[in-house]
């Protein structure tokens, strides 16, 4: 059996949604509600939870639950790497961040998951997803009031750009490895299954999930300028105006702001390549997905 976690979030339902329209046998997971009388009660908080959520569970497919400051998702994710351990879990595949993200905030808590995962007894794979496209999307549709009325469009990106990729590709190649995860299992391909010297497809893998399309302040006021019908311009602002503009965030997300757009600006966050085209034809093209959702934004305004 197939447990997904997190499955009330957009990554973790994708995921469900996609196994379960293969024609496979996935069990949700959620920390509260889930999708009713099919979900297991899987809150990481509640470490009492996830005895039985993982009961009988062959590949766990760990969707991060990082929206919270870093000893809290440390606490979270250990909770996990213990109990699929205690309930004999054989594959666990986690939802990771990419190579090219190594030095933002955001990492720690994933490399040491990594970390945690890599001493477990249970077969690993890990899916080192890129940022999701919706991050430049928020930076567009966020000024797009300005940039309709002005012609300009500010962002503290400086020259840098940064590799996106959508999060529902993500869930296709998660729903991929999960499924032939579960299948080489059932056959004695995997070496959890006991099978002498075997190993599954994924086993002891880790795929670089990057996105193969970077953008800038340069192609979100193009973006801008297709959905707004008028010449737009970029213009870079310091980070410290934009630390100073930041309002309604919780403290642990202006931390992890601020070091994503530091990260931008100094040219590190365009990925080098990595294995989403193994897994994928034609990845989701990104601008096409940011023109889409300042349209949407903006029509929802009127
Ligand atoms: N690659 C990127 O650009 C990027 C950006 C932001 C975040 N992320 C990471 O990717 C994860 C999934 O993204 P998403 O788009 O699905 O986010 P989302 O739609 O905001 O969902 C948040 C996720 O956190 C889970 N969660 C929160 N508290 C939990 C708890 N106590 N126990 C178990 N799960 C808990 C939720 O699961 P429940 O259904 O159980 O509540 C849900 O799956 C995020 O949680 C974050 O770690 C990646």
């Amino acid at each position: 059996m197939i447990l997904v976690t997190g499955v009330s979030g957009r990554l973790g339902g994708a995921v469900l949604a996609g196994l379960r329209a293969a024609g496979g046998l996935a069990t949700a997971g959620a920390s509260s509600s889930g999708d009713g009388a099919t979900a297991r009660l899987a809150d990481f908080d509640r470490p009492e939870t996830l005895a039985p959520a993982f009961a009988g569970v062959d590949v766990l497919v760990f969707v991060s639950a990082g929206y919270a400051e870093d000893d809290v998702v440390l606490a979270r994710h250990g909770a996990v790497v213990r109990a699929a351990t205690a309930a004999g879990v054989r594959h666990v595949i986690y939802t990771s961040l990419a190579g090219s993200g190594e030095r933002l905030t955001i990492a720690l808590a994933h490399r040491w998951t990594e970390a945690r995962l890599a001493e477990a007894p249970f077969d690993v794979t890990v899916l080192r997803n890129g940022l999701y496209a919706e991050i430049p999307a928020g930076l567009a549709m966020a000024g797009a009031a300005a940039a309709a009325a002005g012609g300009v469009f500010t962002a503290p990106l400086g020259d840098g750009r940064l590799s996106v990729v959508a999060r529902d590709d993500l869930a296709a190649v998660a729903v991929r490895v999960a499924a032939e995860a579960q299948a080489d299992l059932a056959s004695g391909a995997s070496g959890a299954s006991g099978a002498p010297g075997a190993s599954g497809r994924h086993v002891g893998r880790t795929y670089e999930l990057e996105g193969v399309e970077a953008v800038g302040g340069r192609e979100l006021a193009e973006a801008l300028a297709e959905a707004l019908g008028r010449p737009v311009q970029y213009r870079p602002v310091p980070l410290g105006e934009a630390r100073a503009a930041l309002t309604g965030l919780e403290p642990y997300q202006a931390g992890h702001t601020m070091s994503t757009f530091s990260n931008i600006g100094a040219g590190l966050l365009e990925g080098r390549g990595g294995h989403l085209t193994a897994f994928l034809d034609a990845p989701r093209p990104v601008r096409g997905l940011v023109v889409a959702s300042v349209q949407s934004a903006l029509a929802g305004q009127r």
